[in-house]
């Protein structure tokens, strides 16, 4: 089964055909972050234009690549086009909605709306064997991002259950926001990661952030708030030998409170056979073997190119739909959007168990 995945909700445009949703025939992705490095972050009106000035050649460009063996792939060998419904920027997803309308209502192919945050949790299955993929589930997924950072039991593929969220900043934006403080490129979370190299995370002292064990929450404000405050004491411009030790004690604080709630999260749901992170932040070094080093089970990253926002993981979960409900259940002349973030189920009591 072939299946095109598109993607256009913030600052990447990208397309990608998958067959049987595992196999990556082709994963195009158009980044504008050189656009809106100027203004320090994304600006949501010219992302909707740069959007609608790549979707087109990158289309192009993905069924070409896709197609590349003998006999090639054509539109009418696509079973279904799958596309991020949201959440995104509005003009931003109004382009990638509009264009997978367009082909799939002139090819007559289901539609799939496909929820941008689930999708990174099967982006982050894409690089594992099928054994392994298959053996990940029931699985905790921390999706850690620019805009989320949303914890997950996922106990099967189309099954995702949100037991905790950021009650203030996301990670990534966090880091961007302190990034930016500290004078470094958009957006700030590579930049950290650089610098942070070369610093010692021992020589300046973090706060401790959302210390209650039982909490389940993450908050990032108070860390960007400190960060801040210590920024505007120091006599600028600030020496990179310190600098340095400032990013490698700040981006352990933000990750180490990602682990903290992890692991309350794992002693809560003992069943779960694998921690799964995916997100933007899922792409820092540190983070991972930070991660991978804190629990008895499996701990899976995505490949790099399937850390930030692609097509790929798009199709992938689109394919996991298609397969469970049938074409029939998207019929383009039908779309409509799906309930997404369905906080009124999941009631957290004091513990930050949902029920
Ligand atoms: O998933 P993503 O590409 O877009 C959103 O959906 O937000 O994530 C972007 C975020 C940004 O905050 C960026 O700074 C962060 O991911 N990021 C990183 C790294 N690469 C990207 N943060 C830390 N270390 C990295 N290497
Ligand atoms: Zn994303």
């Amino acid at each position: 089964m072939l299946i095109i995945g598109i993607e256009s909700s913030c600052d990447e445009t990208a397309i990608a055909v998958l067959r049987d949703g595992r196999q990556v025939l082709a994963s195009k992705i158009s980044s504008q972050i050189a656009r809106h490095a100027p203004f320090g972050g994304v600006v949501p009106e010219i992302a909707a234009r740069e959007h609608l000035n790549s979707i087109q050649p990158l289309f192009d460009a993905a069924m070409k690549e896709a197609g590349a063996g003998y006999p090639g792939i054509t539109l009418s060998d696509i079973d279904a086009v799958a596309v991020t419904q949201g959440p995104g920027l509005v003009g931003a997803l109004l382009v990638g909605v509009s264009f997978a309308k367009g082909l799939a209502l002139a090819n007559n192919k289901p539609l799939i709306p496909v929820d941008h945050v689930h999708a990174h949790i099967h982006g982050a299955l894409l690089g594992l064997s099928d054994k392994v993929a298959e053996a990940a589930l029931p699985c905790l997924a921390l999706v850690v991002s620019g805009g989320h950072t949303n914890l997950y039991l996922v106990e099967n593929p189309l099954d995702f259950k949100l037991i905790a969220h950021t009650v203030d900043d996301a990670c990534g934006e966090c880091l961007d926001k302190v990034g930016k403080l500290l004078g470094l490129p958009y957006p700030g979370g590579p930049w950290i990661e650089r610098n942070a190299a070369k610093g010692n995370p021992d020589k300046i002292a973090m706060p401790r952030t959302v210390e209650k064990k039982s909490q389940m929450e993450f908050s990032y404000s108070g860390l960007k708030t400190h960060m801040a405050q210590m920024i505007s004491r120091l006599p600028q411009p600030i020496p990179e030998d310190q600098v340095a030790d400032m990013c490698a004690a700040f981006q352990r604080e933000a990750f180490q409170q990602l682990i903290r709630k992890l692991e309350i999260a794992r002693g809560k749901f003992p069943h779960v056979r694998s921690i799964v992170v995916a997100g933007g932040v899922a792409a820092n070094k540190t983070f991972r073997s930070m991660a991978e080093g804190s629990f008895k089970i499996p701990c899976h990253f995505p490949e790099p190119e399937y850390c930030s926002d692609n097509a790929a993981m798009i199709a992938a979960l689109g394919w996991h739909m298609l397969n469970d409900r049938g074409p029939d259940a998207f019929k383009a002349t039908d779309w409509d959007v799906y309930p997404r973030y369905p906080f009124e189920n999941y009631k957290f009591d004091s513990t930050g168990a949902h029920s």
